[in-house]
């Protein structure tokens, strides 16, 4: 009898570090060569250059007197301090090289590209009612019409309290 509920309680612990595993385990999403910038139709363009706008995505992404989107914008947080990503299209330090189905995966799920976990200061789930449409016009916008910027992303420094 006893063994049994041990048993069955092994069971239950193993299946749930099962699950834990599968919600924490992302897959990278391969690079891909920059797409060319008037691949884009000029609509879609428009469209996503309005929601970037909307969605205050350069607040966040520009330093005070910075180059637009290159990132590295400082935000105080309870666990330390942040800098926000380069989201200009160079494929090196930006996001040049994300297909847009990484991009989509990161805006619904604030999940990077290379399958790291983004930092909820990241406020993906504020993008929740986004279609995929309006993501691929932010996307297109990005990719079309802002400037690369090569600038390395500060790393997170955290608080020890
Ligand atoms: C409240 C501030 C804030 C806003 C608004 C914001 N972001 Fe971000 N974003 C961040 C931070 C901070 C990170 C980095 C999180 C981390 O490193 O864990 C980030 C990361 C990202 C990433 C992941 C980049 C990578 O290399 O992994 C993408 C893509 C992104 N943001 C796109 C956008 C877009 C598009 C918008 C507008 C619709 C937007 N963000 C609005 C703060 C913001």
């Amino acid at each position: 009898m006893r063994k049994r509920i041990i048993y069955s309680i092994c069971g239950v612990v193993v299946a749930g570090l099962v699950l834990f595993g599968i919600y924490a385990w992302h897959p990278e999403i391969a690079p891909v060569t920059p797409p060319a910038k008037d691949q884009f139709p000029a609509a879609t363009v428009a469209h996503g250059k309005i929601l970037a706008a909307a969605g205050y995505c350069s607040t966040c992404h520009t330093t005070p007197g910075g180059q637009e989107y290159a990132g590295n914008y400082q935000m105080n947080t309870d666990f330390g301090t942040i800098y926000s990503s380069n989201i200009t299209p160079d494929p090196e330090t930006g996001i040049g090289n994300w297909s847009e189905t990484a991009f989509i995966r990161a805006m619904r799920t604030g999940v990077s590209r290379d399958g790291h976990h983004l930092l909820p200061a990241f406020p993906f789930e504020h993008f929740n009612k986004l279609t995929d449409a309006d993501i691929k016009a932010i996307y297109a916008y990005i990719m079309s019409s802002v400037p690369a910027v090569k600038q390395q992303k500060k790393p997170t420094v955290s608080h020890s309290r």
